[in-house]
């Protein structure tokens, strides 16, 4: 698996000029000073979390509880770790493709003042991986628990297309409108991108419980005058990130989750599905298979309708996770 090292790419220049302020503003303003926990998801080589840690501790936020998430099981550095445990209980979730994240964080449920996932998503192919961990951080979040998902801007990947720009390839536009590219960090290095659009990510957010309170461009001013495509997106009012703020709202139903052992056809296309626990539920439609992880949750979604989600997660890595939304009439 290629690691995300520290470097000295455009990219880091970025972070500390334009997100880290915007960010940790936008945290400071949405919570009460004191001690808080955080969780960070795609953690990475673990300096921009150590970074705005630091920022919010200057303005009196405390975090006395971080738990930090990485898909990749060598990416964080063991000395990180030493120093942000000597301020605070630090846990780490680390796990191989076919684990996923949540198991380990059960404890954590309704404890997270504060979650970030910063410039993971586009990493992401699969939506119901996406959602999933939405799902998860939805159940870990404390209520009145904030939120931040940053990432590029769909505009910048449309300008970087439309421009022809060396940074991005296109390769296909999925049915459900997500570009998919090639981001070119620099000249030898390149990522597989997932560009979603703003409504669909806004649209899954919601449909698993969050109430959405900010979407905010930072200004890419401070960058403008070291690249000429910082300054021409300045001039152009391209923003090239988003910082999306969603508060975990009150409109919580039910969740499970357990390893089917057996499913049974009920009338008019429901089914009765017997965990290995012994617990049961009766779910529309399935499309779940013995042995596999099947986790469900329902939330009331703005308009008084109910929305459950539904996912299957294989047994092994190899075959993806798969999930399905069903929304009741009103
Ligand atoms: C571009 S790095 C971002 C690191 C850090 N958040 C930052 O902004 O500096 C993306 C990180 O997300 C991790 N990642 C990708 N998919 C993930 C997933 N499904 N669950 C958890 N981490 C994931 C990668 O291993 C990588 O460390």
């Amino acid at each position: 698996m290629e690691h995300d090292q520290p470097t000295s790419q455009s990219i880091d220049q970025a972070k500390a000029l334009i997100i880290a302020p915007a960010l940790s503003r936008m945290i400071i303003d949405s919570t009460s000073p004191g001690r808080k926990s955080f969780l960070d998801i795609g953690t990475g080589d673990a300096s921009f979390v150590q970074f705005l840690i630091s920022q919010l501790e200057k303005e009196g936020i405390r975090i006395s509880d971080i738990t930090l998430v990485d898909i990749d099981t060598a990416v964080l550095p063991a000395q990180i770790l030493r120093v942000a445990a000597s301020k605070a209980t630090v846990r780490l979730l680390q796990f191989p493709p076919e684990r996923h994240f949540g198991e380990g964080t059960s404890s954590s449920e309704n404890s997270i003042d504060i979650a970030n996932m910063q410039m993971v998503a586009h990493q992401i192919a699969n939506d119901a991986e996406l959602s999933l961990i939405f799902g998860r951080l939805f159940l870990a979040l404390r209520s009145e628990g904030v939120f931040f998902l940053t990432g590029l801007d769909p505009k910048y990947i449309e300008y970087l297309y439309q421009s022809q720009s060396p940074k991005f390839t296109y390769s296909n536009t999925l049915p459900s409108g997500t570009l998919v590219g090639t981001y070119h960090l620099d000249e030898t290095e390149t990522r597989p991108l997932y560009c979603r659009p703003l409504a669909n990510l806004l649209a899954m957010l919601i449909g698993l419980g969050f109430d959405i309170k900010e979407i905010s461009h930072p200004s890419l001013a401070p960058l403008a005058q070291i690249k000429p495509r910082y300054g021409a997106l300045q001039a152009a009012g391209i923003p090239m990130f988003q910082i999306i703020k969603v508060a975990k709202g009150n409109r919580f139903i039910s969740f499970s989750e357990g390893i089917v052992a057996r499913t049974t056809p009920e009338s008019s296309g429901y089914m009765f599905v017997e965990f290995m626990d012994g617990d049961s539920v009766i779910v529309p439609d399935i499309f779940v298979a013995p042995k596999e992880r099947l986790v469900l949750l329902e939330v009331t979604l703005p308009d008084k309708r109910t929305c459950l989600t539904q996912w299957a997660i294989p047994e092994t890595g190899a075959a993806e996770t798969r999930s399905r939304v069903f929304i009741s009439k009103k």
